[in-house]
């Protein structure tokens, strides 16, 4: 029996080189202030009426969701919302089957829990589309779970409702769920699609105010199950978070009445940043690259030369961070967010532009970069 993972490599990874001057490794939105939230300390208690849920944050969570609210398990971020929706659905031995390239978290939280791991591929000369064939040759009798996330990370591309629908057949030709982890969708934000919990009762489906709004510390993250699953994750939950940090609840609450506002802002970032990205990838010939059209994030593959050294050169030379593609089981690819500053964004491009060409040691650029 090989051993059990009890790490993520990615996250330790993430947690030590992430923080650059120049961040484009991160997928999510620049933190939203606190000072631009409405809040009055008497908004804000340390210790409340949290059991299984808190009940204002229930509903307004299941309002967002178009849920009743005994579909909706408040999780601990995106990640904590995997994990337990994982943790509900699989024993031990079971397969499940994990689109790659995937969000690593995916795979390894699979393997801590004994899972037998499966893969179906999304092709990058696909433009990283979700072929239901591709799954269906993929799933065996013995597939519990098959697992994608939409938008996908590390590619962005969108899952249509139709594509879900037969993944949700093919799912129920087996008997399996299909969890499909939505962090990044709101990233569409008023085109945005209703959350696939709609589409059957083979639907799970994880999120969070995490990536598209800027609210990683609130770790509001949320499961939309059928209520008797929803319930044993909240049991489940009971052995691994207890409960949540009450001030988060109350402040996940006043988030989600001025979601409107913080979307706006969002929205006109991802907007601005999305042009300034294409323009550089217009700009080079040393990558493949499909245009950005949403999302935070978007994974060009470099055409020559190394992805590790080039991410090794960016950091030390440049105070500038890429995630490497070897964390998406791709390492000619690397992933760029676009969730920064414009400046920062626009300042990040240029340092990259630059050690793109010092290490092909010739220069690449379409543009006239100086190649320094
Ligand atoms: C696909 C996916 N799911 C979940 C997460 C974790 O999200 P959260 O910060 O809400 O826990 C990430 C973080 O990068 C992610 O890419």
């Amino acid at each position: 029996m090989t051993d059990r993972v009890m790490s993520s490599g990615y996250m330790q990874w993430a947690k030590t080189h992430l923080q650059a001057q120049f961040n484009l490794a991160s997928s999510g939105l620049e933190p939203y202030p606190l000072a631009k939230l409405p809040v009055k300390i008497e908004d804000l208690e340390l210790t409340g009426p949290s059991f299984y849920g808190y009940e204002p944050l229930q509903k307004a969570l299941a309002k967002k969701c178009g849920v009743s609210s005994d579909c909706v398990v408040a999780a601990a971020g995106t990640a904590m919302a995997n994990h337990l929706a994982m943790a509900a659905t699989l024993k031990h031995g079971d397969e499940v089957l994990i689109e790659q390239p995937a969000y690593e978290l995916l795979a390894s939280t699979a393997q801590y829990l004994g899972a037998d791991v499966r893969r179906f591929v999304r092709s990058f000369d696909n433009g990283f589309r979700l072929d239901p064939d591709e799954i269906a040759r993929q799933t065996s009798t013995r597939t519990r779970l098959i697992v994608l996330t939409n938008l996908h990370n590390p590619s962005s591309a969108l899952v249509q409702n139709e594509t879900l629908k037969q993944v949700g057949e093919i799912a129920r030709r087996v008997g399996a769920l299909v969890l499909v982890d939505e962090v990044y969708l709101d990233a569409l934000f008023e085109d945005a699609p209703a959350t696939a919990f709609h589409l059957g009762e083979e639907f799970i489906t994880t999120n969070s105010l995490t990536k598209v709004y800027g609210l990683s510390g609130l770790r509001c993250g949320w499961i939309l199950a059928e209520p008797s699953l929803a319930k044993k994750m909240w049991y489940l939950n009971d052995l691994f978070g207890v409960i949540p940090a009450h001030a988060a609840e109350r402040l996940s609450c006043i988030a989600l009445e001025n979601l409107d506002e913080i979307a706006a802002h969002a929205r006109r970032l991802f907007e601005t940043n999305k042009h300034l990205l294409n323009a550089f990838f217009k700009s080079r010939d040393d990558l493949d690259w499909t245009p950005h059209k949403f999302g935070t994030v978007s994974f060009p593959r470099l055409k020559k030369g190394n992805v590790d050294s080039l991410c090794t050169l960016l950091a030390e030379k440049y105070e500038t961070s890429i995630v490497p593609g070897k964390f998406f089981d791709m390492p000619q690819h690397f992933r760029i967010g676009i969730g920064c500053e414009t400046a920062t964004l626009t300042e990040g491009l240029a340092r990259l532009g630059k050690a793109l060409i010092a290490i092909n040691g010739r220069r690449y650029s379409k543009s006239s970069g100086s190649g320094d």
